[in-house]
């Protein structure tokens, strides 16, 4: 096992050199290095049997059916889309390891059959919009989407075609009553296993998610001459709102809030900046909690701005609730976990996961891996082989169980 541990690792590497940016991974959804990756994934896929196909949205899809299998299937799988940036685990190492899990139901022989997704969009990166793979997945894809433009003013509808793809078969992605259940293998992306010492975990259920832009609209005028109290300078005035985020997280238990993107216009030394748009991502596991931080934020926010002199809109991006785990999923992992004698532990996760999309169609559980540093989102993001070999193991009892119930 430990063997076939490196060679997870060794694939996560050779997929992370497939990137936007050389030197750095970067691979945003429906770029150029995507399409390798599915070369890559497709050719592994057939060379194990499995019946391979891109959805209208850029999900690389590989079937394994079983000789004999039932009707019914375990779709497994995670994100094939970075952040800038990033390491070479998040997301890839889900894709990797259900290929692993096929792999070891083949030498189980068991009936069941597996699809594994390779989402094509999680992080939300290039649209401003996240989970646009696995909203597909889960029928709800909604076509005013296909509108949203790039950073290029490319839109989502023509970035699809430009992939090859034809957005009129987005519909057709969705998936069908012959799926059970889904499950997602992840980095766990913090620092609390590694704390712990444990190498696993059984995810509980996902933080809910708000993602917005504010644009703050001031006026630009000359550096020199423009005298301190005559200014509408858009950026002092998004700074100002900025702090308020960060000092609200640190003062509510259990929000976190993170202002991670800026662009101001024009940007340059000496110039007042006329524009600026804001990113906020606020999580927290209780919605209401979630709401009520949304909206005293975008209250301050108003207050700032009308005390400068400087216009606020705002883009609601993602308004996505907490979702639990599935209680029986989630129950056939932590028996898989036990029967491999390690410690069971659960717990929620902050980061979203496609998982978190999936789970309003299908019963949906995900396992965690340690993340060393509890480091992700950086390119020092790793991953340690005895945690894969852990986890490999738990699949051969997880698959051993699940073909049990259901037969
Ligand atoms: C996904 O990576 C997230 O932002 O939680
Ligand atoms: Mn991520
Ligand atoms: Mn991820």
């Amino acid at each position: 096992m430990r063997v076939r541990a490196l060679s997870v690792m060794d694939e996560c590497c050779r997929i992370a050199a497939m990137t936007e940016e050389p030197g750095r991974i970067t691979r945003r959804f429906l770029t150029a290095p995507m399409h390798d990756v599915h070369a890559h994934l497709r050719s592994r896929m057939e060379s194990m049997g499995m019946t391979v196909h891109v959805d209208a949205v850029g999900n690389l899809r590989g079937l394994w059916q079983p000789a004999g299998a039932s009707g019914k299937r375990l779709m497994m799988g995670s994100h094939i889309d970075t952040v800038p940036d990033a390491g070479a685990y998040d997301g890839v190492l889900g894709v990797i390891m259900a290929l692993e899990w096929v792999q070891i139901a083949r030498e189980l022989k068991s009936p069941l059959s597996i699809e594994v997704i390779a989402f094509s969009e999680e992080e939300g990166v290039r649209f401003g919009i996240p989970f646009i793979g696995s909203r597909t997945v889960a029928g709800r894809f909604d076509r005013v989407l296909l509108d949203c433009a790039d950073s290029d003013g490319i839109s989502l509808a023509a970035a699809i075609r430009a992939f090859g793809l034809d957005p009129a078969g987005i519909h057709d992605a969705a998936l069908d009553a012959s799926t059970i259940g889904f499950v997602e293998i992840h980095i766990e992306q913090g620092p609390v296993l590694e704390a712990e010492g444990l190498s696993l975990a059984v995810v509980t259920g996902i933080l809910g998610q708000t993602r917005l832009t504010l644009e703050f609209t001031g006026h630009a005028n000359h550096a020199g001459t423009t005298p301190m109290l005559l200014r509408h300078d858009a950026l002092s005035a998004a700074a100002e709102w900025i702090t308020q985020v960060e000092s609200l997280a640190r003062n509510s238990e259990g929000l976190v809030a993170t202002v991670g993107k800026v662009i101001v216009k024009p940007n340059a030394a000496n110039v007042v900046p006329g524009e600026v748009d804001v990113s906020l991502d606020l999580r927290h596991a209780h919605d209401a909690s979630r709401i009520f931080s949304v909206e005293k934020l975008i209250e301050t926010a108003n207050a700032i701005a009308g005390r400068r002199g400087v216009a606020l809109r705002r883009t609601d991006r993602l308004n996505q609730p907490a979702v639990p785990m599935d209680e029986r999923l989630t129950s056939f992992l932590a028996d898989a976990i036990e029967a491999t004698r390690l410690p069971v532990k659960q717990m929620p996760s902050g980061a979203g996961h496609d998982a978190m999309v999936l789970a309003t169609r299908v019963p949906s559980a995900m396992l965690f891996l340690r993340s060393p540093g509890g480091l992700s989102h950086h390119p020092a993001e790793s991953v340690l082989a005895e945690d894969i070999e852990a986890a490999l193991h738990v699949g051969r009892k997880f698959l051993e169980r699940l073909a049990a119930a259901i037969r």
